[in-house]
């Protein structure tokens, strides 16, 4: 029996986070990174050379048009996700949309719309699920009563096109969603309330949200507390952290989510940790579900829906009100 085809990849914007993924691909025997594409021509012949590729174009419709191409990875910035996973789905190709999937609750559904039509893979870039000392964590306790989770980035500079309030979004919505998803992935009963504290704290010359402290509320009765912002590091738990307890069973991530401990009564275990998993883990995922026709492990849906959770934490944050998750304007977006 011959060995499965590799599966046949392009790559839409040729920045730093493009190159994680190029690299990755580049090299796996599963994938073979056919094509790079770019706004900017000199990025996308830059990675044409270093990686090897049959073309780089500044056309993204020759990446829609070219039958070899079976799927793409959109690495641009956030609001151009939503169109490019959609005309890329139009065109018959699996897509990975890094995170956060858009920064609109319209252009999420755009996307999704698209990816279910076309009855292709799309999968969320929400690469923290893969990890393993995750994983483990995730079998080791299934029912958490209290979650207390964070991402807290140094300082982004002020013209960082992240700090865009169109482009990127600012902290909250750009790497808030990381976290935010793995507490909701983290907590198997539905999210039904959040409350928030926070707003703009030191940019003043752009309008967006760069600090917040969640509470989130479970349908089973669970609760979450989640901080974000880019205000410094903390140096013991480093930027990602989240721990869980059930009542009985506790377990700390930290380091980045590749350090385990857990704690069963007084017994407490430090797993071995685990390198920096990166991207790899969540494009061997995806490359796995493509080659066996397997559902999305991590469906646009987990995007919008962690889009959603954010968009009403900022809602709350300016109201000074808790927001019902359960309501009209996000209960479709909760489900998965
Ligand atoms: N998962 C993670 O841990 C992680 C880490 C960093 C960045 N990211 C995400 O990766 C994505 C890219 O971030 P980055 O840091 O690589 O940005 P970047 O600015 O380094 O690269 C983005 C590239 O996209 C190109 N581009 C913009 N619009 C385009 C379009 N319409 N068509 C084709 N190319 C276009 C730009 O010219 C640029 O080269 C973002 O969604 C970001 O949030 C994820």
């Amino acid at each position: 029996m011959s060995p499965p085809r590799p599966i046949r990849a392009a790559i839409i914007g040729c920045g730093s986070y493009g190159a994680e993924h190029a690299a990755f691909l580049a090299r796996h025997p599963g994938a073979r990174l056919l094509a790079v594409a770019d706004v900017d021509e000199r990025r996308a012949a830059e990675f044409h050379r270093k990686f090897g590729t049959a073309y780089g174009t500044a056309d993204v419709a020759r990446i829609w048009a070219d039958p070899e191409v079976d799927a793409v990875w959109i690495c641009t910035q956030h609001d151009t996700h939503a169109g490019l996973a959609a005309a890329a789905a139009g065109a018959g190709k699996h897509v990975f949309v890094e995170k956060p999937l858009a920064l609109t609750m319209r252009d999420c559904d755009s996307a999704i719309a698209a990816v279910e039509r076309a009855g292709v893979v799309g999968m969320a870039g929400f690469k923290f699920r893969f990890f393993p000392a995750v994983q483990a964590a995730r079998a080791f306790l299934g029912r958490p009563m209290l979650t207390v989770a964070h991402v807290i980035d140094d300082r982004w500079p002020e013209e960082f096109w992240a700090n865009d309030p169109v482009k990127g979004g600012g902290n909250v919505l750009s790497e808030g969603c990381h976290i935010m998803d793995l507490v909701l992935h983290l907590n198997p009963s539905p999210a039904v309330r959040v409350y928030a504290e926070g707003g703009n704290r030191h940019h003043p010359s752009r309008d967006i949200v760069d600090t917040a402290a969640i509470t989130l509320g479970f349908a089973d009765g669970a609760v979450a507390n989640v901080a974000i912002g880019d205000v410094g590091q903390p140096p013991h738990a480093s930027k990602f952290a989240l721990q869980q307890s059930d009542g009985q069973l506790s377990f700390s991530l930290h380091q980045r989510l590749n350090t385990l401990v857990t704690r069963a009564g007084r017994q407490v275990t430090e797993h071995p940790p685990h390198e920096e998993a990166g991207a790899a883990v969540i494009d061997t995922a995806f490359l796995a579900a493509i080659a066996g026709g397997l559902p999305s492990p991590c469906p646009l849906r987990a995007g919008r829906r962690a889009t959603a959770v954010l968009l009403a934490a900022i809602e709350s944050l300016r109201t000074h009100r808790a927001v019902d998750l359960a309501g009209e304007s996000f209960a479709a977006a909760m489900t998965l």
